[in-house]
């Protein structure tokens, strides 16, 4: 699979097979991202790889703290301004409303909306979950390079057929993540990755979120 077909077929899975993958093909991939460029080669990412009874107990963890109403770990980073402003919100609100719409939750059904959410952190039932950590002295730049990274690990598992989907939704249980996967201190939570065989059928595998007009962002200055 060339690069262009890859970009083109990645997508986010919200729902996997619990079909093991191959250890040895997942720890491969995962090296063959670390050729991800990154500013001076600072090479700023850590990297945890989570599979069997330590995913179960990481999940068993967060099933304990998924509850209605939430209690959820105060933010080590801010995820969105406060407030985001358009155009993000509305692309931030559709990419939202495409996935409740295919599993028939209701907007005012703001129980169903979090029980949802919580799926995330069960890994939407994939057998594999990458963890991707941040020194806490990192700046922009560095934070820039880790999204390389996690984009690169995306990339190959899509050239090796394995699904993925990238999770900053793990930052809201990121003290179990850290106790679970004895994360040290001075390293920060930046976002999960569920690896894994998509169920084939499921309706929010079939979402599609579609891309703003080049037009909007593309300034190509060729005078
Ligand atoms: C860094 C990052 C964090 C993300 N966090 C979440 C998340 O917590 N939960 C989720 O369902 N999707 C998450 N996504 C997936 C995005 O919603 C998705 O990439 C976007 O809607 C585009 O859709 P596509 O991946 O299918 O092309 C995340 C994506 C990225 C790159």
């Amino acid at each position: 699979m060339d690069v262009s077909s890859a970009l083109a077929r990645r997508r986010s899975t919200r729902a996997f097979r619990p079909d093991p993958v191959d250890p040895v093909l997942l720890e491969t991939i995962l090296k063959k991202a670390l050729q991800a460029p990154s500013n001076s080669n600072v090479q700023p990412w850590h990297v945890w790889l989570v599979t069997g009874a330590r995913l179960a107990s990481l999940r068993a963890a967060t099933a304990a703290r998924s509850t209605v109403p939430p209690q959820f770990d105060e933010r080590e980073y801010s995820v969105y301004p406060d407030p985001l402003e358009e155009p993000y919100a509305g692309r931030r609100f559709q990419c939202g409303e495409r996935q409740y719409a295919a599993l028939g939750i209701a907007r005012e059904d703001h129980d169903g909306r979090l029980r949802y959410v919580y799926n995330n952190h069960q890994a939407f039932g994939a057998p594999a979950a990458m963890f991707l950590c941040i020194d806490r002295a990192a700046g922009p730049s560095q934070w820039a390079d880790l999204g390389i990274y996690l984009q690169s690990v995306m990339l190959l598992l899509t050239e090796a057929e394995i699904d993925s989907c990238a999770q900053i939704s793990w930052t809201a249980f990121h003290s179990i993540v850290r106790r679970e996967l004895a994360i040290p201190d001075n390293l920060m939570l930046y976002c999960g990755l569920s690896i894994g065989y998509a169920v084939p059928d499921a309706p929010v595998n079939a979402v599609i979120a579609d891309r703003a007009d080049a037009a909007d962002i593309l300034h190509i200055l060729n005078d």
